[in-house]
């Protein structure tokens, strides 16, 4: 019997499997494909002061080995989200991490605020990478400075556990990543999407109407395993692996690299119950280990010479 709990600061998940922010709606939309409750925590999408209607059309397209999204943070605001959403997930047995965003600091700090207030809030995830928008994201996320200042004006507002979700378009993330770290955050998530691009030969348009977007699915997981190492490297803070992660071998390569838990993000749209497979893909091969606890496998990865 292997013990699938993991801990997040004080946040407990009964298992280290979490969809990620932006694939799972607002956690209602997938509870008839199966039961949400089974999972370790659902991540809101991401949610704003005021109602957003996102980018232009279109606004997600495949590729051969991923996704390309620029959604432009589409959501109904945080007063909506508040009355509407949030008492919708009020039944499940899971925790619920919401997902925040701001055009500025004291908007980050606001909607964190009020979002923090909802008993049903169990987890903040502050989305400083969204790689899609003109103001706030990746603004604030490809600066150490600007990232300390966001994860403090974060941190003075709330008490529950605050998560700071990175992004890898960056030049060195452990600079980053230590910023949000010493400013407070509580865990890091890691990664958000890469920026890309893809293009209609025959239109000569960009796949995506605003043209730059961010590319997420299989093609980016060593890249994201690649931060997760790097991070480990120079922080104890539980580290939240994403990218790419399609099946349970990739969620074990993530716990290895230095993840205490994981978010499962492009694999919902290819398999509604994706997340519930690696679940369960995970407990078995702890089992066939003999690993008595998931968090063993944190940073097991033999180091390299
Ligand atoms: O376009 C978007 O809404 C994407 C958000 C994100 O990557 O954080």
């Amino acid at each position: 019997m292997s013990d699938m709990k993991v801990q997040i600061g004080s946040l407990v998940l009964k298992n280290p499997v979490m969809t990620a922010s932006g694939t799972f709606g607002y956690g209602t939309e997938y509870m008839d494909f199966f039961d949400v409750s089974l999972l370790g925590a659902i991540v809101t999408k991401t949610v704003t002061l005021e109602p957003r209607y996102g980018n232009p059309l279109p606004r997600i397209a495949e590729t051969p080995s991923g996704m390309l999204n620029s959604i432009g943070l589409a959501n109904v605001g945080i007063k909506r989200f508040l009355s509407e959403k949030l008492p919708a997930l009020s039944t499940l047995d899971t925790k619920v991490i919401v997902n925040v965003a701001g055009h500025d600091i004291d908007s980050y700090a606001e909607v964190c605020r009020l979002a923090s207030e909802h008993p049903r809030t169990d987890a903040i995830e502050l989305n400083i990478s969204c790689p899609n928008v003109r103001q706030g994201g990746l603004a604030f996320g490809t600066d150490a400075v600007f990232t300390a200042q966001v994860v403090a004006a974060a941190r003075a507002v709330t008490d529950k556990p605050l998560i700071v979700k990175l992004t890898p378009n960056v030049t060195d993330i452990g600079d980053v990543a230590m910023a949000a770290v010493n400013a407070g955050a509580d865990a890091l998530s890691l990664i958000n999407t890469l920026l890309g691009m893809g293009i209609d030969i025959h239109s000569r348009r960009p796949l995506i109407a605003r043209g730059l977007a961010g590319l997420s699915g299989p093609a980016v997981k060593p890249v994201a395993l690649g931060k997760v190492y790097q991070v480990a490297q120079k922080t104890d803070v539980p580290i939240i692996g994403l990218g790419g992660i399609m099946c349970w071998e990739d969620a074990i390569e993530f716990f290895l690299a230095g993840a205490c838990a994981v978010q499962i993000g492009t694999l919902n749209f290819v398999d509604p119950q994706g997340a519930l497979k690696v679940i369960s893909g995970i407990d078995t091969y702890a089992k066939e280990h003999n690993i008595s606890s998931i968090s063993e496998l944190t940073g097991a990865m033999i180091a390299p010479e």
